[in-house]
């Protein structure tokens, strides 16, 4: 297919046993976001997140890049060429599609099958979890074409690496592959290309085991109390416990009776058995 490729082409979701596989898909151009797909994804990311046959996203790449990057022509020349107004338009599709991955509503894992640069590490960081192909490439090559990690990289990379680690990968501009990004804790495990697929949905299945009241308060809590005192935190999590109580008090107390009376099940080694709590 041409660089001519439609909006609504530039994404593909398929939902299948409430696992939402959402994909890039400009695999001519190597995923790399343009404006365009910018657009896309957040209309299928809005489209999706309240449905009830979705209880996991998994967000991947056709062809034989996750992502690379930021659209150089695109994303950078092309809006750079219309003025301010322009730039700030792009930069706000691309982030805010970002955003709502970071605060979605159902648990998110970033399946990286190959390329991943620059610009994609805010989906990266966006995923709760992230596996990838042994294969697979990670690279903040912005210093390689003369630009710092922008667009939340730099961020993402100190979040996620050791201080050296950040600085050498920002600044040597060289490529690590799935089994490095894993030791650094880029992303959780990394797996041969050929089992990568089976692996995330061995996650996702386990995740749809789970409350989803719980999960949403669980990822987003992970995410708020990073940056609280421990007090704050304290305080953050009993008011995030009592309002998750408000969207599902039934299924606590399910998992209370299954254990303590029935004796169904151990929370020590899996989870409650959804079906039969009562609504
Ligand atoms: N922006 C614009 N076009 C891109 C990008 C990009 N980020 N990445 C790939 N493409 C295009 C290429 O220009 C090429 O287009 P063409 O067929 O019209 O010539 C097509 O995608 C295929 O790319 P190739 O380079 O031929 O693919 P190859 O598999 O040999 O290499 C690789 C893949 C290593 C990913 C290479 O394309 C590359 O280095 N891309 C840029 C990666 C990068 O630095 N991204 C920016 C990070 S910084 C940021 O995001 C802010």
């Amino acid at each position: 297919m041409s660089a001519e490729r439609k909006e609504e082409d530039t994404v593909v979701c398929e939902i299948e046993n409430q696992i939402a596989w959402v994909r890039f898909n400009r695999p001519e151009k190597r995923n790399c976001m343009s404006p365009k797909l910018n657009r896309r994804m957040m209309r299928v990311l809005k489209d999706i997140e309240f449905r009830e046959d979705v209880g996991v996203l998994v967000l991947t790449g056709e062809g034989t890049a996750w992502s690379a990057g930021m659209d150089l022509k695109e994303y950078f020349r092309a809006t750079e060429a219309q003025g301010l107004g322009a730039i700030r338009e792009a930069q706000g599709e691309a982030y805010g599609w970002w955003r709502k991955l970071r605060w979605y509503q159902k648990p998110t894992i970033a399946m990286v099958n190959g390329w991943c640069f620059g610009g994609g590490y805010g989906p990266l960081h966006a995923c709760d979890l992230a596996f990838a192909a042994e294969d697979a490439q990670f690279g903040l090559s912005e210093i390689n074409w003369g630009i710092l990690p922008g667009g939340g990289a730099t961020k993402v990379a100190t979040n996620l690496l050791n201080m050296r680690n950040a600085m050498y990968h920002a600044l040597m501009g060289e490529n690590i592959d799935g089994k490095t990004a894993a030791k650094w804790g880029l992303v959780n495990e990394a797996v041969p290309q050929a089992s990568l697929k089976k692996r995330v949905t061995e996650v996702a299945d386990t995740l749809l085991e789970k409350n989803p009241v719980a999960l949403k308060a669980t990822k987003d809590a992970i995410r708020r109390v990073m940056e609280m005192t421990y007090d704050n935190a304290e305080d953050f999590l009993i008011r995030a416990q009592e309002s998750a109580n408000f969207f599902d008090n039934q299924g606590r107390k399910a998992g209370i009776k299954q254990f303590i009376d029935e004796k169904t099940y151990k929370p020590g080694l899996g989870a409650y058995d959804k079906s039969k709590q009562a609504d």
